[in-house]
């Protein structure tokens, strides 16, 4: 097993993992190009962590995170390839998650617009992201994403950050236990979605919001 960074040349293997990982979900029911453009933005990104986890086989798992306020980078990046996935997968309309996301998406838009980006909910700008880690289906329990949050949460401290948050539907028990047993705290949301965060240092005020 070795953790390493994910460079240009594992795009395709990360994709294909994340697609086995998050099959069924609606990010991966719109194609593979909208993953693809997904991964390639984390790469080019300079304030991201992105961590693949490999064997005898290849990658078998995949972290990424960015610094709190990434969003709205991201998603100008990727509204052309989601518009175009979901044009070309209609049946995405139907899935059961698929309006709770166009109201995230909506809610998102109209904040920004306010001006109360996700910099006032990270006013130190001390803040990682963890986006999204998935392990092959076939590789899962294996202690493989144990080891990706160990080395996320490592390499967050080098690069000087205070802490890490990230959101996580409540129905993904496996991913809840995994959090909760390396010791991230989760904060309560009337959404079908919970918020874990770890802080390095105690000083930062959690307000129930954290989005971003
Ligand atoms: C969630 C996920 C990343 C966990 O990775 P993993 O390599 O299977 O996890 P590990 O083997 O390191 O196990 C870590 C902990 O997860 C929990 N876990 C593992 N397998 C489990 C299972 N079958 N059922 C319930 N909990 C399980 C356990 O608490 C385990 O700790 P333990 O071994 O000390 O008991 C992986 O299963 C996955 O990719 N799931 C699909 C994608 C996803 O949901 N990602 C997270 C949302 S962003």
């Amino acid at each position: 097993m070795s953790v390493g960074k994910i460079e240009s040349a594992d795009i395709k293997e990360v994709v294909e993992v994340h697609h086995q990982s998050f099959r069924g979900y609606i990010n991966t029911c719109i194609g593979k190009n909208y993953t693809f453009g997904f991964f390639r933005w984390f790469i080019g990104y300079s304030d991201s962590v992105t961590l693949k986890v490999s064997s005898d086989n290849g990658v078998v798992g995949y972290v990424v995170g960015a610094k709190i306020g990434y969003n709205a980078e991201l998603n100008k990046h990727l509204k052309p390839l989601a518009i175009k996935g979901v044009l070309l997968n209609l049946s995405v309309l139907f899935h059961k998650n698929f309006l709770f996301i166009l109201k995230s998406r909506i809610k998102a838009l109209l904040s920004f617009s306010k001006k109360t980006s996700s910099q006032v909910k990270d006013p130190d700008g001390k803040g990682l992201s963890l986006v999204g880690i998935g392990i092959l289906p076939s590789e899962a329990g294996k202690g493989y994403g144990k080891d990706l949050m160990k080395a996320f949460e490592e390499k967050a401290i080098e690069l000087g950050y205070d802490y890490l948050r990230l959101s996580v539907y409540k129905s993904n028990e496996r991913a809840m236990a995994l959090y909760s047993k390396q010791g991230w705290r989760s904060v309560e949301t009337e959404t079908p979605i919970l918020y874990f965060y770890k802080e390095f240092k105690n000083n930062h005020v959690f307000l129930t919001d954290l989005g971003g």
